[in-house]
């Protein structure tokens, strides 16, 4: 029994030294120590020995049994030791490596637009204001010196709601920011300097239109505002967002809600106001020297008294210019699809 005994204390620290892995270990734990394993069977038979050699083997069992264990336990430390220093290896960390920075985005071209014609004109008293973009045909038209059956309402290409008719008219998304005229004149408060940035509606989709669009629109009313205030805004205007060297010029127009209207015209940047290039050819942005702003005006006596103003005590102007337009001539930009505007593709917009 001694013999067997000390055989298999060899036999088991031998494996237990060749243990591939803590896998084979446990096995192996149960295989000699466990309840049913091979030392517990040896120990049945300490029943059919001697009284006299019983003390001594089961001694020795208990010893061969502690020193298995402690065996079993040293080489599970050192499995559990190997596994630790290869995560510290595979998970190591070196601080010194320059770090990653996130993707960050930014604002898009339309709305740092918008921020830059918001504070240019914050600088001389214009505030900004929000307007319906949801509105009645009342503001977007009628206030607006345009009756219901006038053709100048064509130009507008209107999308209508499909809401209940109310005094107002019918419910139209908004197709230029003028609704915000009454809406700010109807206050009576005056003088009236505002500057209304908001998106418009229009039915029409191709190269050089979106459907959805936006516009800033000035509105000065007070006693006494002549064709010189409105031409100093737009000379400031065009400095502060253009640059210094930059002219404007008014053309005459017609527009139902000003009088006189105007089309204000800016030098254009690329060629600087000569209409011919680089290469001697007409300037490819604007082929003669200048570009075409947008719409102007002295504020139609109409349009006063619709909201209740007396035509004959204030006096106003107005403009209304388009955003998208207004600063690709500012980039000296010359996209050849305006749509690219809001397709998403970052390949785009990542470069401004
Ligand atoms: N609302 C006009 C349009 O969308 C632009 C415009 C022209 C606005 C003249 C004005 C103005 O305030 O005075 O075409």
């Amino acid at each position: 029994m001694q013999d067997q005994l000390n055989a298999l204390k060899l036999e088991a620290e031998q494996a237990i030294v060749q243990a591939a892995d803590v896998v084979v270990l446990n096995e192996l734990e149960v295989k000699f120590l466990g309840r049913k394993g091979e030392l517990t069977s040896l120990l049945k038979g300490l029943a059919g020995v001697s009284a006299e050699d019983r003390p001594k083997l089961g001694a020795l069992a208990n010893e061969i049994k502690l020193s298995l264990e402690r065996a079993v336990a040293l080489r599970r430390e050192g499995f559990e030791q190997e596994a630790l220093s290869k995560l510290a290896e595979s998970e190591r960390v070196d601080v010194t490596e320059p770090g990653k920075a996130p993707l960050q985005g930014h604002i898009h071209i339309v709305s740092q637009a918008i921020d830059e014609i918001t504070d240019i004109f914050s600088k001389i008293g214009f505030t900004r204001t929000r307007n319906p973009e949801v509105d009645w045909d009342w503001y977007a038209f009628e206030s607006l010196n345009m009756p219901g059956d006038h053709p100048a309402r064509d130009e507008w290409e209107t999308f209508f709601m499909d809401a209940p008719v109310s005094k107002k008219g019918k419910m139209v998304l908004t197709p230029h920011t003028s609704n915000a005229q009454a809406h700010e004149l109807e206050r009576g408060e005056f003088p009236v300097r505002m500057i209304n940035i908001g998106k418009c509606y229009r039915r029409q989709i191709d190269v050089t239109h979106v459907p959805m669009f936006h516009q800033f629109e000035g509105l000065c009313v007070d006693k006494n505002i002549s064709i010189s205030h409105l031409r100093g805004v737009l000379d400031y205007f065009a400095r502060e967002f253009f640059g210094p060297d930059r002219k404007t010029r008014l053309r005459p127009f017609h527009f139902r809600f000003t009088e006189p209207s105007f089309e204000i015209d800016i030098s254009c940047g690329v060629c600087g106001g000569t209409g011919i290039g680089a290469d001697k050819q007409k300037c490819r942005v604007c082929k003669r020297g200048w570009l075409e702003l947008g719409g102007a005006g002295m504020v139609h006596p109409n349009v006063l008294k619709a909201s209740g103003v007396d035509p004959n005590v204030y006096s106003g102007f107005a403009f209304g210019w388009g955003v998208e337009r207004t600063y690709m001539m500012k980039e000296g930009m010359k996209l050849d699809d305006i749509r690219t505007l809001y397709k998403n593709d970052l390949r785009f917009l990542q470069q401004f």
